[in-house]
């Protein structure tokens, strides 16, 4: 995000005509508030359902006589800063108050969750990160980007790249994954794809990244719990994705909810002010998390209201996302004394140079017209929802080689997951229509394969003996769907039991005794824990939840008109209990093995069920000839690459690294670069990577960066466990 001169003295022409009332309305964003029917907030009236103090029944009854609150009357007296919504219309109307009967007419931000996709959904983060393909990464961005500026919405929070360590959070779907420098990368092209192409207004919006910062460490995987860790493991693990994002351009940034070594984030000035805006030089502005300002005072950080905003606006927290604490107390803390004018002038003076970089003081407005082609989603964003979709499918197990089916085959498709189509759209998508989204069934149908349904079951229906029947009878080979629905995944769904929930365990075993030959499909937003099902079953695809062209991906990739290239961004356990597990961890001084007396459990072993950057082909691939040579500033790193199977395929070929001796103990391994390579049947390639010495470094506690002499492993394979491995001394 770069501004013009003409651009910043705007800006501070700007600030010097506001009042204090009128800055600080700049400081609050607001979503439409549900009113009227009820004389109770609607927060109230929810938890008064959900304790059933009202039936269900007179909850819809006062829905229908709600109606929505748009906070107009504060808009024209200058008190809404930005506000949430994704329809055009609604958004110029709002605008227009702004605009046309404010004091100044500053343009509001219209601010909307698009994670993965706007109208034209694409995979789930987890799901996307595998296809470690960073130009896939820019290019739906990209899309979103545009159909988010069609519909009025010029401030996206996303991308969200939390490094997750533990399935057991709800919010591993939305997120790149276990590792810092796949995050990295993603981060880094989703702002690229979110912001880079200035050309024209309606070709990007602001990013958001999120959340800010080591939300992913909530304790025992539970979301909104406490984290707490080492400094060095937040500069090394979880603040890497952000820094990159800041230094491709972010513009803004939303804290977290939790509480990070017993501050929260929302008003943790280390955080906020220390290494985001002074060491990292941010110029963008901090927006809270919904409600989070207020939660400051549940949290036991600040005794009232009034006190936790004037906290967080001290620490660096910009603006407030649906409190109005800002809005309500922080003239009188500024009159007080309690408050430094200073700290609102800076935020005003961040949020004005957001909304003036994205042009919403030269026209706020989305035409008519484009209004109108909403109706339609482009050819090429459907493309682009397929090919990513495709690339995202991770092959777990093809034993026997059922995959990719022959299509004179006939299908039983069965698992209530295949013919629901706001399954496969995923967590946080929120423009979403059904009529674009495109199930299993649908997609096995369009390919023009024999296929039958036979629901049979799912996560949260019960097994049918007589479906399950009718399913062998007819065909020659059962496509099971099973995993989890899109309501057991995403925020505020973290599990203690990440098994195969329901009794979709059962269908699979009743499935097997008929002989039939049986193909699992996961439709999931986590890594699961499946050691029975990876035992039992001997054909297992990951799909996760793809988006609105996920039926076309999978049957595509079930009928080998593409190959699977997919590889998992997050470690899957075999049981839940190993949870948080991951590949790049400390050795211990007693790494798990066989012995007793080492790092294991005495009923899950010490191993992950599939590691890190795993993903199978539908051939085959050899590594040899490991080559690491060192030239000056990088290491030059070369592996052989033969496609040994009769089909060609695709790799993801990994380069990770060990500092096998550090001040501080170092990952057994840490990712340090990936390329795809595809390769004829039969064909051999070197494939060449370059591993910068700046970038074989760590940081310490006080966030110091150490690059120190010494012993290094250099590893290459087609994943985190089964590599070829050269040791090489290094000097920095
Ligand atoms: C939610 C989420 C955040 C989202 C925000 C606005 O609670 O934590 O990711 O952007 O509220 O919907």
């Amino acid at each position: 995000m770069q501004l013009t001169k003409a651009q910043r003295e705007r800006v501070e022409s700007l600030l010097s005509q506001m009042t204090l009332e009128e800055k600080i309305g700049q400081m609050n964003l607001e979503s439409p508030s549900i009113v009227g029917g009820f004389d109770v907030s609607f927060e109230e009236l929810i938890e008064m359902v959900n304790d059933g103090r009202i039936p269900q029944e007179e909850f819809v009854k006062i829905m229908s006589t709600a109606t929505r609150d748009f906070h107009e009357d504060d808009i024209r007296a200058g008190r809404v800063g930005a506000m949430m919504g994704d329809d055009p219309v609604k958004a110029n109307e709002l605008q227009k108050i702004a605009v046309e009967e404010s004091r100044l007419g500053i343009p509001l931000m219209m601010g909307f969750d698009v994670i993965h996709g706007f109208r034209t959904v694409y995979p789930i983060a987890i799901a996307e990160a595998g296809s470690f393909e960073p130009d896939l990464f820019r290019r739906t961005a990209s899309m979103a980007a545009k159909e988010s500026r069609a519909h009025g919405v010029c401030w996206n929070f996303a991308p969200m790249v939390d490094v997750a360590r533990d399935a057991r959070w709800g919010r591993v779907s939305e997120g790149p994954g276990e590792d810092p420098y796949l995050a990295s990368c993603f981060a880094r092209a989703k702002i690229d794809g979110l912001q880079g192409d200035t050309s024209s207004k309606e070709n990007y919006v602001a990013a958001c990244l999120k959340h800010y910062v080591a939300y992913g460490a909530c304790e025992s995987g539970r979301d909104y719990n406490t984290t707490s860790m080492a400094n060095s493991l937040l500069y090394n693990a979880y603040l890497p994705p952000f820094k990159a994002a800041v230094e491709e351009g972010a513009a803004t940034v939303m804290a977290s909810f939790n509480d990070l070594n017993g501050v929260p984030c929302t008003l943790n000035r280390f955080t906020l002010r220390e290494i985001l805006k002074q060491c990292w030089r941010f110029p963008g502005f901090v927006v809270s998390d919904a409600n989070a300002i207020r939660e400051c005072v549940v949290h036991g950080i600040a005794g009232d209201e009034p006190t936790a905003g004037v906290m967080a606006a001290q620490a660096g927290m910009d603006m407030d996302m649906g409190t109005e604490i800002y809005l309500n107390n922080l003239k009188q803390a500024v009159e007080d004394g309690r408050l430094d004018g200073a700290y609102i002038d800076e935020a005003v003076r961040r949020i004005l140079s957001v909304k003036m970089w994205l042009g919403l003081f030269d026209n706020p407005y989305v035409p008519q017209t484009q209004i109108a082609a909403n109706e339609v989603i482009p050819q090429s964003n459907l493309a682009l929802a397929l090919e990513a979709a495709e690339k995202s499918i991770v092959l777990l197990k093809n034993d026997d080689r059922v995959l990719p089916l022959d299509r004179s085959k006939k299908i039983s498709l069965v698992g209530t997951l295949a013919n629901k189509p706001e399954e496969v759209i995923g967590a946080w998508a929120m423009s979403w229509k059904p009529s674009d989204c495109v199930t299993i069934l649908q997609g096995l149908k369009n390919s023009g394969a024999a296929v039958e349904y036979f629901p049979c079951g799912g996560p949260d229906a019960p097994v049918n003996e007589e479906e399950i029947a009718a399913a062998a009878a007819y065909g020659d080979v059962i496509v099971a769907v099973v995993g989890e629905t899109v309501s057991m995944t995403g925020e505020a769904s973290s599990k203690a039991d990440i098994s195969m929930p329901g009794e979709q365990r059962e269908m699979l075993k009743k499935l097997l005794a008929t002989g039939k030959p049986v193909v699992a499909l996961l439709m999931n937003g986590r890594p699961m824990a499946l050691d029975w099902e990876a035992e039992h079953l001997g054909t297992m695809v990951e799909c996760w939840h793809l988006g609105i062209q996920m039926g076309n991906a999978v049957a595509r990739v079930l009928l080998g008109d593409a190959a699977p290239q997919g590889r998992l961004a997050s470690t899957f356990p075999r049981m839940t209990g190993q949870c948080p597990l991951y590949y790049n961890h400390p050795n211990t001084g007693r790494p798990g093995s066989k012995s007793k007396f080492t790092s294991r459990y005495l009923d899950a072993g010490f191993t992950e069920l599939f590691p890190f950057g795993y993903g199978l082909s539908y051939t085959q691939f050899r590594y040899d000839g490991l080559c690491v040579a060192d030239k000056g500033d990088y290491l030059a790193v070369s592996v052989g690459l033969t496609n040994t199977g009769e089909r060609a395929g695709t790799e993801t070929v990994q380069l990770y690294m060990q500092d096998v001796v550090g001040s501080i103990v170092r990952p057994v391994k840490e990712l340090k670069g990936f390329e795809k390579v595809t390769l004829k049947a039969g064909e051999s390639r070197e494939v060449s990577l370059r591993l910068n010495k700046a970038d074989m470094g760590f940081y310490n506690d006080r966030g110091e960066y150490l690059l120190e002499d010494g012993t290094f492993r250099i590893y290459a394979g087609g994943n985190s466990r089964d590599c070829l491995m050269q040791e090489i001394t290094v000097n920095f």
